[in-house]
């Protein structure tokens, strides 16, 4: 029920034009998706994101188990009926998540036991209970239950954890039931060429529906999470959709899609919406600044999102100093604006054979703009 068609492809690059075709609609590639962690894309209504262009949502596993509560969301009609979004929903698998907010946390063959963030109470997630909760939540596109390797780390370490994430990745798709959602596997392997490829070939081989590349964006500098991107997308058919997690900037973004990048989630927009930081052609801009104090003039006058059109850099700054609501409903707002109008430009660069032309442009006017 899931596939991924070519549309074409940019000449000077391993860029890509795709369409992800989902039970519950197409994905044109590449793509963002906002992230909706606890089953809403904090500070968004639905309709007004897809106003913006989002075309799929990422949901987690790890919180929406522990609150409200899979089966709750199953009774209640499913994920999409629950937070009112009838698009795609693609589902993280809690393997990041658990390792990042769970406490106590232990790691053996069968899956991790943790205590929750919330209560401290005991809880188990496996490969089979995460596929079972993401089918519960009615998910159109699953992830594999793996560990995300933290970095640094031994490579002996970094070793096991693959392996044992790959034989997690065989019990994922041992237990996910035909409904017509997509099951993806995610490549690990930390920052080694060797493990990254062998981590590839056994998910190849157990075979799924799209690849990810987990482990990235974890520390590490911007040129070695290229180098594996380098490393590792020409490994995967050009057949399936690749999707990097957690990334990234709009510079990563844009050299993702260069690398053959079709899907990136991240709460870089989201976040730095609540904390004042935004997005602009010409670069980051934090509001809580006090040069913007009596600044008249939009966010980015080169953006034309309904923020920008409507309300000055010191009313934004005065909302954000008081901590008031609409500072983070604002905010939000311009940045995703900003980063599905970034995908969008680098899709419609991508059918008008002038990717190359658009990364020049792209840089030029950060390197030149004054910020
Ligand atoms: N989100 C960011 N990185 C990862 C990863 O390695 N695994 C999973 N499951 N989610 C992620
Ligand atoms: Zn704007």
């Amino acid at each position: 029920m899931t596939s991924y068609e070519l549309l074409c492809r940019d000449p000077s690059s391993a860029a890509r034009r795709g369409r992800l075709q989902t039970r519950r609609g197409p994905v044109e590639t590449p793509a963002f998706m906002p992230v909706g962690t606890q089953g809403t894309v904090k500070a968004m209504l639905p309709e007004t994101l897809q106003e913006l262009g989002a075309q799929i949502l990422l949901g987690n596993t790890y919180h929406l188990f522990l609150r409200p509560g899979h089966e709750r969301i199953a009774r209640l009609g499913g994920l999409h009926r629950f937070m009112h979004w009838d698009g795609p929903i693609l589902t993280d698998s809690g393997g990041f998540q658990v390792f990042s907010l769970g406490k106590l946390r232990k790691i053996d063959e069968a899956g991790v036991r943790f205590q929750s963030h919330l209560d401290g109470s005991a809880q188990v997630l496996t490969p089979e209970s995460s596929i079972a909760i993401q089918q519960a939540l009615d998910s159109d596109v699953i992830m594999v239950f793996d560990e995300c390797i933290p970095y640094p780390a031994e490579r002996a370490y970094v070793a096991d954890s693959t392996a044992r994430s790959m034989r997690w990745a065989a019990r994922c798709k041992a237990a996910h039931q035909p409904d017509g959602s997509a099951l993806f596997g995610i490549v690990q392997g930390g920052m080694h060429a060797d493990l990254r490829r062998r981590s590839v070939e056994e998910l190849l081989a157990i075979g799924f529906d799209g690849y990810a590349l987990g482990g990235l964006s974890v520390g590490e500098e911007a040129a070695l999470m290229y180098q594996v991107m380098d490393w590792t997308l020409p490994l995967l058919p050009d057949s399936q959709p690749r999707y990097v997690m957690g990334v990234g900037t709009p510079e990563n973004l844009v050299e993702g899609v260069r690398r053959g990048v079709d899907l990136f989630d991240c709460v870089m927009p989201t976040r730095n919406a609540r904390n004042g930081v935004l997005f602009t052609h010409f670069g980051r801009l934090s509001i809580k600044q006090a040069r913007y104090q009596d600044d008249a003039g939009p966010i980015d006058p080169a953006c034309d999102c309904y923020v920008c059109r409507h309300y000055s850099r010191a009313y934004l700054r005065h909302l954000y100093q008081c901590n008031e609501i609409l500072a983070a409903m604002l905010n939000t707002h311009h940045n995703l604006h900003y980063y599905l109008g970034l995908m969008a430009r680098m899709r419609q660069a991508l059918e008008q054979g002038r990717f190359a032309a658009f990364c020049q442009d792209f840089y030029q006017r950060r390197s030149s703009a004054e910020t």
